[in-house]
């Protein structure tokens, strides 16, 4: 310990042992928000006629007193009708809508990533480098979308096609690597697979979502593993005096 001291001056003595850090990861959306041409308080926002009914319908679920409840389905829509991301003046009107204070709404706003706090391409093309993901060769598919689309993670192409985003684990694990592009999922991916699906969108074609080596859904590739006995009835392998 006393060799990590230095006198600095008469009497006195500073810890000199260097602190190890991890190096500073940070997340590529900006959540603090600051007033661009594109998105400022003035700029007016309200739903449509359609999402008016729906925004109508959904707080109508709620009981008295609790419609705060519907605070996340509202912003999902205003970023749906803004063309997948929320502007400060949807948060408003939503705020309006559920008479809230708007710092309620700011802070679940800013707190899901979901929510997108800028313009944003028309795909938002989503690479899960989480460690499932990361040990099937997500690596390689954040390069081939990178180098495909001839952006950066946090960037959108000039003419406003496409967004990548890294995100943590989407919860498709058992179907590793996988991408999220808007609501889809599209997964088990190689290479390959991964830049039929940006040719076909930049086709405006629509490539089909879900599994891209055969499986339905999440089941065995082969044959079945486990859980191939008929299941015991109730009570079994409880005490016979129980
Ligand atoms: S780690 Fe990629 S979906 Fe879970």
């Amino acid at each position: 310990m006393l060799s990590n001291l230095r006198r600095v001056s008469q009497g006195v003595w500073r810890n000199a042992r260097a602190i190890q850090t991890s190096a500073v990861q940070r997340h590529d959306s900006l959540f603090v928000h600051r007033d661009s041409p594109e998105d400022n308080p003035d700029i007016p926002f309200e739903f449509n006629a359609e999402n008016k009914k729906r925004a109508e319908a959904i707080i109508a679920i709620y009981p008295d007193g609790h419609t705060r409840g519907a605070m996340i389905p509202l912003l999902d829509l205003a970023q749906r009708q803004n063309g997948g991301w929320l502007p400060i003046s949807g948060m408003h009107h939503v705020a309006d809508l559920l008479k809230l204070p708007r710092m309620r709404v700011y802070e679940v706003a800013t707190f899901y990533t979901m929510f997108i706090r800028k313009p944003i391409g028309k795909y938002h093309v989503q690479v899960c480098t989480t460690t499932p993901c990361w040990l099937r060769g997500s690596t390689e598919i954040l390069d081939c979308v990178k180098s495909k689309l001839g952006i950066n993670v946090g960037e959108t192409t000039p003419d406003k096609m496409f967004t990548i985003s890294e995100v943590e684990c989407l919860g498709a694990c058992v179907n590793a690597p996988m991408i999220q592009v808007n609501d889809n999922y599209y997964e088990d991916l190689s290479i390959k697979d991964t830049e039929e699906i940006l040719d076909k969108l930049k086709k405006g074609e629509q490539p089909k979502p879900g599994p891209r080596n055969g499986r339905f859904a999440a089941e065995p590739l082969g044959e079945l593993t486990s859980l191939k006995e008929e299941p015991k009835g109730p009570g079994f392998g409880v005490q016979a005096g129980l």
